[in-house]
């Protein structure tokens, strides 16, 4: 059992109760890479859109994967040796976080729960929890469920804030509702900025489980992301969620090594070596007799599914922000059969821009990614809703969202083209752009102000007129969600 890693300033670091720390960010050793990268720097390569500027970004987005994923020679949830980012706090542990040091010694005997959950987003669709667990719960009642009934389609996620995130976080009590609106009676229209350092992610999981294994077998199916699909009416109306993906991928559950797989089994009924995955093919924790507990409750609570030893957690993505921009930088990262050639939102510049340093299994995950609105990118205040759309999504965690999602304001103004004459409307998940639907995270402070909403794919400034009323939380919506 693992405590609490207390995050506070060394003045308080109290010696006796051998706390251990979130690890920072690692230098990954990448020629042209740097953390935090400076601003005016990053500005030049999104402001001037060259194929050279391009890759600089590109080298960007995968430097922060590489250090995120480097081991961190530290043990979490009993897990030895996680990589970086697992060592770091969720918003409710920042939020428990003691001010006081006098109460440290008490939190520090707490044992940490690995916070998984089924995404928010999900939970926020009326019986799907319910929906799923019925699914679960049919699968194992079935003698002889076909292949691609046996695909699991349910996913774990979890936000988590770098260690100076977390401090920002904790010093300015950012999970205070009483705090922020502090911050908002004393005429502020956001929140304090964060240093540019600060990092937060929100990983996803699954769970390779005997409940979703080919009977008789240690092979466990599940879909494989297709690529961004054509908008239809059904996507408009229900999302393009991950039981609406084709085929079928397998995963030797008994092979922790590598596979030479690459590829998804269009039929689901023809498992073999070119579309088994091996456990080494994907940032993987076991689940042991150590850790089982860890796990055990949160996913019984959750989907009425029982863990075991034998069975292992699967990191399937990755959304990952860092306040090194003032609207700060986005990318996002999936597991994909053949990382060489992912399919869209991944592309093959991004995927043959990734350093040696990026070292296996992390290599297999594609990359999107995308640090402005719109293409060419416009000013923070004052621009226009005009270029191309930049399209950055995760397919784990964003291609389930239907129209009904985006609500106003703000008002889905598109984007216009002055090449083509037309004006660009994202309406769902497969079309959004991080920046966008994270500019608005916000806490209605005046009641007769608008709440603002989830919003796709446009142009907005910091100083929309709709933010009148709404106290802005830089960019995250943890912070809006999260404060009590
Ligand atoms: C439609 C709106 C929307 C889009 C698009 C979106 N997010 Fe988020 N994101 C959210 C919400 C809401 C939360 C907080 C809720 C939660 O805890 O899951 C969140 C949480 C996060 C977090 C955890 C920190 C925080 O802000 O609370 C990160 C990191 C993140 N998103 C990154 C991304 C990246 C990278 C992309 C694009 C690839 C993206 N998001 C696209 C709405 C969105």
């Amino acid at each position: 059992m693992h405590n609490y890693r207390l995050l506070l300033p060394a003045a308080l670091l109290l010696s006796d109760l051998a706390i251990a720390h979130p690890v920072p960010l690692p230098n990954p050793h990448i020629p042209g890479y740097s953390f935090p990268e400076s601003e005016s720097q990053l500005m030049d390569w999104i402001n001037q859109q060259t194929p050279a500027n391009t890759r600089q970004i590109y080298r960007h987005g995968w430097g922060l994967w590489a250090s995120l994923t480097a081991p961190s020679g530290q043990s979490e949830f009993d897990i030895p040796n996680v990589p970086v980012y697992l060592t770091w706090l969720t918003p409710a542990e920042v939020a428990a976080l003691p001010s006081n040091p006098e109460q440290l010694k008490a939190q520090a005997s707490t044992p940490r729960q690995l916070q998984l959950r089924v995404p928010r987003q999900f939970q926020r669709v009326p019986g799907f929890q319910e929906k799923l667990q019925a699914k679960k719960a049919e699968l194992s009642a079935k003698a002889n469920p076909s292949t691609s009934d046996m695909r699991d389609t349910s996913v774990f996620e979890m936000v988590a804030y770098d260690p100076a995130a977390a401090e920002f976080a904790r010093k300015n009590q950012l999970f205070s509702k009483a705090e922020l609106t502090k911050i908002y009676d004393a005429g502020n229209a956001s929140i304090p900025a964060f240093p540019s350092n600060a990092v937060t992610i929100k990983p996803v999981y699954k769970l390779v489980s005997k409940a979703n294994m080919i009977k008789g077998s240690s092979l466990y199916v599940m879909p494989a992301w297709p690529g961004t699909p054509k908008v239809t009416p059904d996507i408009e109306k229900n999302g393009f969620s991950e039981d609406k993906w084709p085929g079928c991928v397998y995963i030797d559950a008994k092979n922790p090594g590598k596979s030479k797989a690459d590829r998804t089994d269009p039929s689901c009924s023809h498992p073999n070596a070119s579309n088994t995955f091996a456990l080494g093919d994907f940032i993987a924790y076991p689940v042991t007799a150590d850790n089982v507990k860890q796990f055990q409750q949160l996913v019984q609570d959750q989907l009425k599914q029982s863990v075991e030893v034998g069975d292992a957690l699967i990191l399937m993505a990755m959304h990952v922000t860092t306040r090194e921009i003032t609207e700060w930088t986005w990318q996002t990262f999936f597991w994909t059969p053949n990382p060489a050639k992912p399919p869209l939102p991944g592309n093959r510049a991004a995927a043959a821009a990734r350093p040696a340093q990026v070292a296996w299994p992390a290599a297999h995950y594609a990359m999107s990614i995308g640090y402005q609105m719109v293409a060419p990118n416009q000013p923070i205040n004052g621009g226009k809703s005009v270029g191309q759309p930049v399209t950055v999504y995760n397919p784990y965690l964003e291609s389930d969202f239907n129209a009904a999602t985006f609500t106003a304001p703000p008002v889905n103004v598109g984007i216009y083209s002055p090449v083509s004459k037309r004006t660009f409307h994202a309406t769902v998940g497969v079309q959004t752009n991080c920046m966008t639907c994270h500019s608005g995270a916000s806490v209605q402070m005046d009641s007769k102000a608008s709440a603002i909403g989830y919003s796709t794919n446009f142009y907005i400034p910091r100083n929309a007129p709709m933010f009148k009323g709404n106290l802005q939380t830089d960019f995250l919506w943890s912070i809006a969600d999260d404060a009590k």
